[in-house]
């Protein structure tokens, strides 16, 4: 919990600051951190898009509360979130991927959008067309949770104790594990996360 509601509060609502019925895209929506982010934002009053790789993982997105859920193997994320918000793109994207996701980004931001970089698993490279960075007045940031300091987090503890907590004990939000290992089966759970078939976080328990 730490890990994913202690980063998703911090950059998608501190750090890019959405406001409710805004819009959020949220790659990687089966992630540990994609679920959370869906529920969050969806609890908060955004409307959430995602991005994933399987038919079975947006139905399951389309469940935590996103709005579409978009399956980035058989379909143009850019060309879709273009249509759902005519034309007009989404106010913030939370990404985990970066590489060639980047420009691609770029095109789905609206005016005044602000994306959230916060993992690179295509590349911590990609190139920059700083035109519509001028033009639609965007905002480019990114952070990591670890090497922050106590002051730091101790803040966003307070404020998830305050705001996000309350969501978790009514039940309205949840952690999503998919499945639980003892942790002599580690090998299975490393299995399972190299095929992707998981949707949220998988549990080694320790006796
Ligand atoms: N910056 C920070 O402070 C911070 C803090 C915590 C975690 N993180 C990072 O955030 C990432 C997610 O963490 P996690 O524990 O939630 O990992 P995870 O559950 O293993 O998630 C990785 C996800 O990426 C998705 N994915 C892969 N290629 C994709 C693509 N091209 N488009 C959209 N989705 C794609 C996979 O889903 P599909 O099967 O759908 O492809 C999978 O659900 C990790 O890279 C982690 O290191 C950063």
């Amino acid at each position: 919990m730490p890990e994913t509601f202690f980063t998703v509060w911090s950059n998608v609502f501190d750090r890019a600051g959405l406001k409710p019925q805004e819009t959020l895209l949220v790659h990687g929506g089966g992630s540990g951190i994609g679920t959370t982010a869906i529920q969050l934002a969806h609890a908060f009053g955004a409307h959430v898009f995602t991005t994933v790789g399987s038919d079975e993982k947006c139905a399951f997105c389309l469940e935590l509360g996103a709005k579409a859920a978009i399956n980035y193997r058989s379909r143009d994320f850019v060309e879709v979130i273009s249509r759902l918000t005519d034309g007009k793109g989404v106010n913030v994207i939370l990404d985990i991927i970066g590489g060639d996701y980047f420009p691609r980004n770029l095109k789905c931001l609206s005016a005044d959008g602000r994306l959230v970089q916060i993992a690179l698993q295509n590349g911590v490279k990609s190139e920059i067309n700083l035109l519509p960075v001028m033009l639609k007045r965007l905002t480019i940031t990114g952070s990591t949770l670890r090497i922050r300091d106590t002051e730091f987090k101790t803040a966003i503890a307070r404020q998830l104790k305050a705001k996000v907590w309350p969501l978790l004990e009514q039940g309205s939000i949840k952690p999503v594990i998919h499945s639980t290992f003892k942790l002599t089966e580690a090998g299975l759970a490393h299995a399972l996360m190299e095929s992707s078939r998981h949707t949220g976080k998988i549990i080694l328990t320790v006796d």
